[in-house]
């Protein structure tokens, strides 16, 4: 629990900050700059149905091997460790998730875990029809669902399929949507990163998801991750053009504070929509200082920022037998390097992720 935060207090020619916060966890996970770890995203395969033209679109790109992708009991090794230092929520994501083999027994595991109160899965919703239920059974809360197009031709595109062994459509999005909400996963969100050239011409048809449907679309501001040359800095559109871009359409877009499992999102809604509008904004506003997140690759690896590729080797660390106490240790130094922000800009600044996303997760 966090006692106290200073609000850029002056004092004896020292600037407090208000990201400088102490906790009263005495074990819990903190970093050099005092944020402390709530939350960890877990990459469980590398692997994908889909080939996004932003993340794994090279031929020559090769898939870890089984034994290099950590096993269902060490992940939940890992967060046994970690959830009584103050981690409290998991993310699952890929690759794509779906396309390990009975995912669903993490989720039980995971979800069998006390202090693990919020627990959800970023996907691409190709599967999803066929395992929502299943996975809500298991102890699944809620859903995040990347979709960047409604058109069909452009779905084909954007994802690929002339790469991908098994073919595949919008309509089994759209399926993964409609299978989700049925489950009761509850918010089912839906990512959207918007493209200048690309997608920016379907503002309205995604906001006309939220009409009748309680779903959460949120429009991400892409970001440079991964060196194939896919993003460039126009090609980003920020939110706050997204937004003035919404305002030309219609009136009275209405701002929301923050939801459940919000994270960064700024959120609005449509007047008379049932579903919401939230915005991500890694590049034109920095939430660096809020950052409570670390990330577990699926080879094993915990990265403590997207942009910094220091990493920390729990797989090895494992399989050579080390102590809990000895994880700690690890994962605590690597933290002491946490950066503090990444600062990307608009303008074109490209920090270091030598990863893909589909090896990070997201
Ligand atoms: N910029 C922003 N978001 C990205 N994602 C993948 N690559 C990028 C990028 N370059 C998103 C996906 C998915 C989540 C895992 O990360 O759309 O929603
Ligand atoms: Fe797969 Fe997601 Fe990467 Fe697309 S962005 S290729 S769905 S991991």
């Amino acid at each position: 629990m966090t006692l106290f935060t200073f609000r850029g207090v002056k004092s004896h020619g020292w600037t407090f900050y208000d990201h400088i916060k102490f906790d009263m966890n005495s074990n819990a996970l903190l970093d050099s700059q005092g944020r402390s770890v709530r939350y960890i995203r877990i990459s469980v395969t590398d692997r994908c149905n889909l080939r996004c033209q932003y993340c794994v679109p090279s031929a020559d790109f090769v898939n870890l091997g089984h034994d290099r992708i950590l096993s269902y009991e060490e992940i939940v090794r890992i967060v046994r460790i970690f959830a009584p230092r103050g981690v409290t929520s998991v993310r699952i994501t890929g690759g794509e998730p779906l396309v390990r083999k009975h995912l669903e027994r993490l989720v039980t595991s995971l979800s069998e875990i006390p202090e693990i109160k919020d627990l959800s899965l970023t996907t691409n919703g190709i599967l999803l029809g066929k395992s929502a239920r299943a996975l809500k059974s298991a102890g699944l809360s809620r859903v995040n669902i990347s979709l960047d197009t409604l058109k069909p031709e452009r779905f084909e595109w954007i994802t690929n399929q002339s790469e991908v062994a098994e073919k595949t459509s919008l309509d089994d999005v759209l399926e993964g949507l409609r299978a989700s909400r049925e489950a009761g996963l509850d918010p089912v969100k839906i990512n959207v990163i918007l493209m200048r050239g690309f997608n920016d011409d379907e503002l309205m048809d995604f906001v006309a998801l939220t009409e009748e449907n309680e779903f959460e679309v949120r429009f991400i501001e892409f970001m440079p991750i991964g060196h194939n040359g896919f993003w460039t800095a126009d090609r980003v559109i920020t939110a706050d053009e997204t937004i003035s871009r919404l305002n030309s359409f219609c009136d009275g877009l209405e701002s929301l504070g923050k939801g459940r499992g919000a994270g960064p999102a700024r959120r609005y809604r449509f007047p008379g929509h049932r579903g919401t509008l939230g915005f991500i904004t890694p590049i034109s506003s920095e939430f660096c200082v809020e950052c409570n997140r670390i990330r577990l690759t699926s080879d094993g690896h915990i990265r403590t920022c997207l942009f910094s590729d220091v990493e920390t080797d729990l797989l090895a660390m494992m399989r050579n037998g080390c102590t809990d106490d000895q994880v700690v240790a690890a994962v605590e130094k690597g933290l002491t390097v946490k950066p503090r922000g990444h600062n990307i800009s608009k303008t074109g600044h490209q920090p270091t992720c030598a990863r893909t996303m589909s090896h990070i997760g997201g």
